[in-house]
């Protein structure tokens, strides 16, 4: 399990490993060190909106979405929403100093309900290895870091697989992915099924994650590692490299930041880079 983490202590960073481990496709982990303004009356399934599975908080627009408003918890939500989005942050500048400048804000999420037990598509089941891809907002390239942290009242843990190395993902399904149409694209666009145009890398990374969870033999076969994020930890990961699942654990908190390829200490790690080698209209 080691060989998929790198383990820091809040005190004593070693930011030269932190980005090089980080960018070569490992989870930094502060066993810890987490975010402690939580409230007591939140950590409940009941604040979620209908069947809405994550709370979402947008911090450049201070906008809350699917938490159920008759509830009375939205200023608490929002404090605490908030205080993450800053503790997620503070942890990036302290940790990989260089990328703070160049971060853009994606959502806050609060994950309150239980996974294990969930039922979806399989598209949609994060129970099963995937690299992340958002199907309605295109990233254009840009790397998706995020930040964890288990906030879990009785000491459950978080447990996730974490599946083979993104070349070797690239190899196993690049080859069977259709090539990008630019046509489709700006069909998608003008029927609002994404929120701007999907780019081919879009394309590719989208497919690439469906192919990743369709595949029973994939999920079955691919060499993984189970590990046990603890409550009251934390760990920073790029999602669009490293397979992973989130198989059980409830009450979670997630920053999404988005980082240029050129700001990465080596830009030819980044999914971006290795489809730009094997299709060149990326
Ligand atoms: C995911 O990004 O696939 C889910 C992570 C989690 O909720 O633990
Ligand atoms: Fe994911």
């Amino acid at each position: 399990m080691d060989s998929y983490l790198l383990t820091q202590n809040r005190d004593q960073i070693n930011q030269q490993n932190s980005i090089h481990f980080l960018e070569e496709g490992k989870v930094l982990f502060f066993p810890e060190y987490f975010f402690r303004e939580v409230a007591p009356d939140l950590m409940t399934e009941t604040i979620l909106d209908g069947s809405r599975k994550n709370i979402s908080y947008d911090p450049s627009y201070k906008r809350m979405s699917a938490y159920k408003k008759e509830s009375g918890l939205g200023s608490k939500l929002t404090h605490m929403m908030q205080g993450y989005a800053d503790f997620s942050y503070q942890l990036i500048q302290a940790t990989l100093p260089s990328y703070a400048p160049y971060l853009r804000w994606g959502r806050t999420s609060f994950r309150p309900a239980q996974i294990d037990g969930r039922l979806s598509s399989k598209r949609k089941d994060d129970r099963r290895l995937h690299v992340d891809s958002f199907s309605a907002s295109p990233v254009h390239g840009l790397r998706i870091l995020r930040v964890f942290c288990n906030i879990n009242p009785n000491e459950e843990p978080r447990t996730w697989n974490l599946g083979e190395p993104f070349p070797q993902v690239l190899e196993r399904f690049a080859s069977q992915i259709s090539p990008y149409n630019m046509f489709k694209a700006r069909v998608l666009k003008l029927l609002k099924i994404t929120k701007t145009l999907r780019s081919a890398y879009d394309h590719y990374m989208l497919h690439l994650h469906d192919k990743m969870k369709l595949d029973d033999g994939y999920q079955a076969q691919v060499q993984k590692v189970q590990v046990n994020f603890p409550a009251r930890s934390t760990w920073i990961v790029f999602t669009d490299q490293v397979s992973h699942a989130a198989l059980s654990g409830q009450h979670l908190l997630e920053q999404t930041f988005y980082l240029p390829v050129e700001h990465m200490l080596n830009p030819n790690s980044s999914p971006l880079r290795q489809w730009q080698k094997i299709r060149p209209e990326v």
